[in-house]
């Protein structure tokens, strides 16, 4: 802190928005749903489900489910799920398009086949969607892209970048209108892709890879709760990632892409990808944005740029945190599922008050 200079203890903020997250399905749902209902207004819900979220009737079920689940376990919380479709190599523009003008989804999502955790459902080659990602464009509707090609020839640690310049500027180039939201951005090269793009390109940056370089999957062993994909790049990487987020620009915003597995399918032989963040979301975020002298941004990234780039409302209500230490516990027990949250066992400088 400069000398003369007050220490911002206190940061009030309007409710933010969570613009990627998995919430599950089933008793996990019920579980971990209240973790972002506590804090987000509204959150963009992922649809990578078994069966995947793919035509209206699927998504709108899976909605009441939420609902449901909300109403159990955290009724107190006015929170909004915005739906996303899954894209497949068979879905029909048609059922795109009114399914969107009826409300059903607010976007679609699309996963390279075989990228991650349920995307074994997802689109084999793009040019097979072009008459869905026209539509798309016609209409205004946001595509949500997991960026990764899926070539086994490609290094793990580059199928990000790779994916921009075999995928997606191709993509934008071919369809300038279409809007894009490329999701948990990774390296430097999508930052700067983002940066150089037009007025229809966002994308959302997650807070592990806001706070962890790849060296974190590896501190004096395998620390399977380091592990997400797109998975975390060298730490110049993550220092761009953090001077996009903290910089102020508009088209970037927060998304924890949360992910929750059962502690006992990551600590395994072959664990999953994910990390489970939402309970200690903002806190993470914000010591993220203290640390680089940027707390007067956070709002923007927070809660700002996402409504802004999604022509949604700012919501009315906010948010206050409060510079005081809270201490992440080892791990969380959701309906009866024990998860390892992001940060297990550190301490955050920021708690939110409530
Ligand atoms: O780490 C991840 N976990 N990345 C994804 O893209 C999917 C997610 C999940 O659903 O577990
Ligand atoms: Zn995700």
């Amino acid at each position: 802190m400069l000398m003369g200079k007050t220490m911002t203890t206190k940061l009030t903020i309007p409710r933010p928005d969570d613009w990627h997250v998995h919430v599950r399905d089933g008793a996990l749902l019920a579980g971990v749903l209240p973790h972002t209902a506590r804090q987000f207004a509204r959150a963009i819900i992922m649809p990578n489900l078994n069966p995947p979220m793919a035509d209206s009737a699927g998504v709108l079920a899976y909605r009441q489910r939420i609902m449901a689940a909300l109403a159990q376990t955290a009724p107190e919380c006015a929170f909004t799920p915005l739906m996303t479709l899954y894209l497949t190599d068979a879905t029909d523009p048609e059922m795109v398009a009114r399914g969107h003008a009826a409300g059903d989804f607010i976007a679609a999502k699309l996963y390279p086949a075989h990228a991650t955790t349920g995307s074994a459902h997802g689109v084999t080659d793009i040019a097979r969607i072009w008459p869905v990602l026209e539509r798309m464009a016609e209409i205004g509707m946001p595509l949500l892209i997991h960026g990764e090609v899926t070539d086994a020839h490609v290094d793990v640690f580059d199928r990000e970048a790779v994916f921009i310049d075999r995928t997606l500027a191709p993509l934008i180039a071919r369809l300038p209108d279409l809007r894009v939201v490329f999701e948990h951005i990774t390296t430097a090269q999508a930052a700067a892709f983002v940066r150089s793009a037009g007025p229809n390109v966002a994308a959302t940056i997650t807070p592990q890879h806001l706070h962890l370089n790849r060296n974190a999957m590896f501190a004096g062993g395998i620390r399977p709760h380091a592990y997400c994909l797109p998975v975390a790049k060298r730490e110049h990487h993550r220092q761009a990632l953090r001077q996009l987020a903290t910089s102020g620009f508009a088209r970037v915003f927060l998304g924890t892409d949360s992910a929750p597995h059962d502690r006992h399918l990551k600590e395994a032989a072959c664990g999953c990808a994910g990390i489970f963040n939402a309970p200690y979301a903002l806190e993470s975020y914000a010591t993220v944005f203290d640390d680089e002298g940027a707390l007067d941004r956070f709002e923007g990234f927070a809660a700002r740029n996402g409504p802004a780039f999604y022509r949604l409302p700012v919501n009315p209500d906010t948010i206050t945190l409060v510079r005081e230490p809270v201490t992440v516990p080892a791990t969380i027990t959701c309906n009866g599922t024990a998860i390892v949250p992001f940060h297990a066992g550190e301490t955050l400088a920021w708690r939110v008050l409530t």
